[in-house]
């Protein structure tokens, strides 16, 4: 026995889950450095399970092999390992622990405030929860799983219970409650208090666009169940029911779109202690809010994971001072000096400065076609001071996407330090870096991740704050580049739950998800949900989550869904025809049959300048082009899925319907020159991207895109679906350094525009400031920020091969004058790393290689080799000989 030890433990994609909902969970972890394979593994519990020596070379999502799981059963597991290094000494050990995996586990009720929080939302109070209980005996561990429809933080004796921030998250909640499991800490014997605050959340307050309220109920909740086992192993089991009192007290309004208003001259002191006097609470409402539904996170909690010290505070005109964090995220701000008593503080938050220097929210205002007018921008906090020195204000039942706070109200001039921006998101694991000799394009790699920050927030959004809703469109376009800056495998699982839980029983997938019901099937706007390139994010996220993860069983889970969206794409192409078609052509084409262009489609969406102008002809466009291509996409990527399933009539079938839809695509869009007929960038670019076109075309419509790039004066003409494509398929065609000139390109449109114009983050359009500094809708999109997974594959050239990196490519594609990149990648194997720098003529490459996994490496001058385990350099002349 030699050498180091297995390490990087983990459990589904989690590292030390406490309330898994599984019984089958996964587990991984990495071979000692240096070993090529792994030829064995043996597993031990501290229990005493031992599954003996395993043949096999899998160690990546390796499903447990132990004894059935119950309820709340923590595991500490080890691992041992033979490789082509020998045997292994045994790993240290990592621990699991399962929830209340059966509804029979629940005892508790649920418990409403007694007097339910009343107004328009944005305007309801927080509930306070309180309940006294006596732990009559040691206790050695506590356990509380806890969920709410609303919005809770739980307190035991005054101390906040975990770190978890919004919980229970965002859900599907007609479908689907995420249930906590917290530990309290120790409890010793004696009087102790638990205390909730219960605010509405996503459940009843505003969401989307719309910024309706009541989405899944009026009445918010709480259930909670308190597991306290002792030294002889017996367990007491305490819960919500109709001991609890509630009241309303200082939070006087929470909402995760408007902001919240905390008045602390109401603060019950020492309500969340006990002892306290709530004889003039209400009794709480113990109410049926059903037991079904209750399921844990694949994904990490939301956090508060850093804090921002403003980079300045200024007065503006109106005596208002403006706070700046010098970067835009999502968040909220907690000020500690509040004034004397009875001093009202307003903060509102925004992205970007008037021409007074005071913050400006306008262009966040929701002004949609299909709203009365534009709706509030919301993100305002208001807090009255209690006087009570040291007493802080931190908003945690919202968010808010900002820069830039303006602090109406303060007696004094503040200092920076007198404040702190606190970033809240998924506490997601950092995955990818990269770092170039470009200051330019470092900083917008930063601002991609800052963006992506920013829309982590329990569900990928779209934006921070107009909107913060889960599009599916967005996801799908940027889970890959996500995939390299982040672990994003739990918390994509998580979301894509909900995208099935919300597909209509057609087959529609919704445009949303979790979907409100004021933008799903039975709302006025339902016609807008199934669009192509959105909905096929169920097809896509999953199928990247296999590539980047290795996880083959979020594509079983999500199959059925992902057929179901297929099938409806199939329907329609079969059924429908678009009028403007029937009118041109009154026989149909035979061809038709696999054309899909009716429903309505967002379609590229938001190309340089495009305006949605005339409703009625945008939501009547024949965008057939567009769903005809993603529809030939899907199905291939489903015939690739069946085949890796297992599901040999599935892959044919599906491998069939592709090249029919592909050659119906062809029929309407080639011409008989074989050229496109849409004449956009974004259709050539789709073309290439999804092999549209029969191989001997792919040259020439190569060319016509670089001639289309070239008639805009080197700019980029695509929008939202095509952007992630544009750079690789102009690299992939021979033409690197025209994708080089327009990711350097630093007049409109372009990304460097962005970073030049004081942008810490991406912008939904491309013109999200203009020349002037005006600035246009959401600041905070990832979207656009896509483009970097280009410095990741194509500038440092990392790439997979094989599912979760087994096998990946090596192969920088320098250019654009960088004379040096590097990135790293945190793969389910171990870290991969490729820096390169040019010197003159010569180009020196050195990439690592992790443990079980291999390297094909292609340097610029043509040459490849293959590396195993470790760390390798590689000269190389900086062009190719041939
Ligand atoms: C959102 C998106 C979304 C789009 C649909 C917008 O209002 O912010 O990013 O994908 O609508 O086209």
């Amino acid at each position: 026995m030699t050498g180091a030890a297995p390490h990087g433990l983990r459990v589904e994609h989690l590292d030390e889950p406490l309330g898994l909902g599984t019984t089958s969970p996964r587990l991984s972890w990495r071979l000692p450095d240096g070993a090529r394979e792994q030829h064995a593994y043996r597993l031990t519990t501290d229990d005493g399970w031992d599954s003996g020596w395993v043949e096999g070379e899998e160690h990546v999502l390796v499903p447990w092999p132990g004894p059935a799981l119950s309820s709340a059963q923590r595991v500490a597991w080890r691992v041992r390992v033979r490789t082509d290094l020998g045997a292994s000494p045994v790993s240290v050990p990592a621990w699991f622990e399962t929830g209340l995996l059966h509804a029979t586990d629940w005892s508790a009720d649920w418990i409403e405030p007694g007097t339910m929080p009343a107004g328009p939302a944005g305007e309801r109070a927080a509930a306070l929860l309180r309940w006294e209980f006596d732990a009559d005996r040691p206790v050695t561990s506590a356990r509380l799983y806890a969920t709410a429809q609303g919005l809770y933080e739980a307190f035991l004796d005054g101390a906040r219970i975990g770190d978890a921030e919004l919980t229970p998250g965002y859900t599907q909640y007609d479908r689907r409650l995420q249930v906590q499991t917290l530990d309290p800490g120790p409890v010793a014997p004696g009087r102790h208090a638990l205390a909730v605050v219960l605010a509405d959340g996503w459940f009843r307050g505003q969401t989307g666009v719309t910024r309706s309220a009541d989405q899944w109920g009026d009445r918010v909740a709480f259930l909670a169940q308190l597991h306290l086992t002792h030294d002889d192993g017996t367990v007491t089991v305490l819960g919500t029911g109709p001991g609890w009192r509630s009241a309303t007290g200082h939070v006087t309004a929470a909402d995760l779109i408007a902001g919240e208003r905390w008045d602390l001259t109401r603060l019950p002191r020492g309500w969340d202690a006990p002892g306290f006097d709530d004889a003039g609470w209400d009794p709480v409402t113990v109410a049926e809010h059903g037991s079904g539904g209750l399921v844990d996170s694949p994904a990490p909690p939301v956090r508060r994971v850093e804090e921002i010290v403003p980079v300045s505070v200024t007065r503006v005109p109106s005596g208002a001072q403006v706070a700046d964090l010098g970067q835009d995220v999502n968040g909220w701000v907690r000020l500690t000096d509040l004034g004397p008593a009875g001093t009202t503080l307003t903060l509102t938050h925004g992205e970007w400065l008037g021409p007074d220097g005071d913050v400006t929210v306008e262009h966040l205002r929701p002004d949609l076609p299909f709203l009365p007018h534009p709706l509030p921008a919301g993100q305002v906090d208001v807090v009255v001071s209690a006087g009570v020195a040291g007493e802080a204000f931190e908003p945690r039942r919202t968010t808010h996407g900002f820069r830039y706070v303006r602090i109406e109200g303060h007696p004094r001039d503040l200092r920076p330090d007198d404040l702190r921006g606190v970033v809240v998101h998924t506490d997601l694991r950092r995955t990818g870096t990269f770092t170039c000799s470009d200051p330019r394009v470092d900083a917008l790699h930063e601002a991609a991740v800052w963006s992506f920050r920013g829309n982590a927030c329990d569900i990928p959004t779209d934006c921070p704050h107009r909107e913060r809703h889960g599009w599916t469109g967005d996801w799908q376009l940027f889970v890959p580049t996500a995939a390299f800056l982040y672990d994003v495998a739990g918390f994509s699982t998580k979301w894509l739950r909900d995208v099935v839980a919300d597909q209509w029983p057609d087959g529609t997938v919704a445009n949303v998800s979790p979907c409100p019901r004021a933008e799903g099937r039975e709302s006025p706007v339902s016609f807008l949900n199934g669009s192509a390139g959105w909905g096929d994010a169920v097809v896509v996220v999953p199928w990247e989550l296999y590539r980047a993860y290795g996880d083959t069983r979020v594509l079983e889970e999500t199959w059925p869904a992902m057929v179901r969206w297929l099938d409806r794409a199939e329907r329609m192409a079969r059924e429908q025809r678009h009028p403007d078609r029937a009118a041109r052509r009154p026989e149909p084409a035979p061809h038709e049959r696999w054309l899909w262009d009716t429903g309505f489609h967002w379609g590229e969406w938001l190309v340089p300048g495009e305006e949605v102008g005339d409703f009625g002809a945008f939501v009547a466009a024949d965008e057939g082009v567009v769903a005809t291509a993603w529809f030939a996409h899907s199905a291939g990527l489903l015939a690739e899925i069946a085949a890796v399933l297992g599901r040999d009539d599935d892959a044919a079938r599906y491998a069939g319907l592709a090249a029919r839809v592909r050659a119906a695509w062809q029929a309407e869009y080639l011409d008989g020159d074989g050229r496109l007929v849409s004449d956009t960038q974004a259709d050539h670019v789709r073309a290439l991207a999804f092999g549209l076109v029969p191989g001997e075309l792919r040259p020439a419509v190569a060319e016509r895109l670089v001639e289309l790039v070239r008639e805009a004066g080197t700019h980029l003409g695509t929008g939202f679906l095509a952007t992630p494509y544009l750079l690789p398929v102009l690299a992939d065609a021979g033409h690197l350094d025209v994708a080089y000139e327009l990711l350097l390109q630093d007049a409109e449109p372009g990304w460097l525009v962005m970073v030049d114009r004081g942008s810490t983050t991406v912008w939904e359009h491309w013109d999200g400031v203009d020349a002037e500094g005006r600035p246009r809708d959401s600041l905070n999109h990832y979207s656009k920020g896509a483009v970097v997974s280009f410095l990741h594959r194509y500038t440092a050239g990392i790439e997979p091969l094989e599912p979760a990196y087994r096998r990946f490519r090596v192969r920088p594609r320098p250019g654009g004058g960088l004379t040096s990149a590097a990135a790293t990648h945190e793969s389910p194997y171990g870290r991969i790393a490729s820096s390169w720098r040019v010197d003159g003529d010569r180009f020196a490459l050195t990439v690592e290689v992790p443990a079980g996994t291999q390297a094909e490496v292609v340097l610029p001058d043509g040459t490849a080799t293959t590396a195993g385990p470790g760390t390798h350099t590689f000269p190389s002349a900086l062009e190719d000989a041939a």
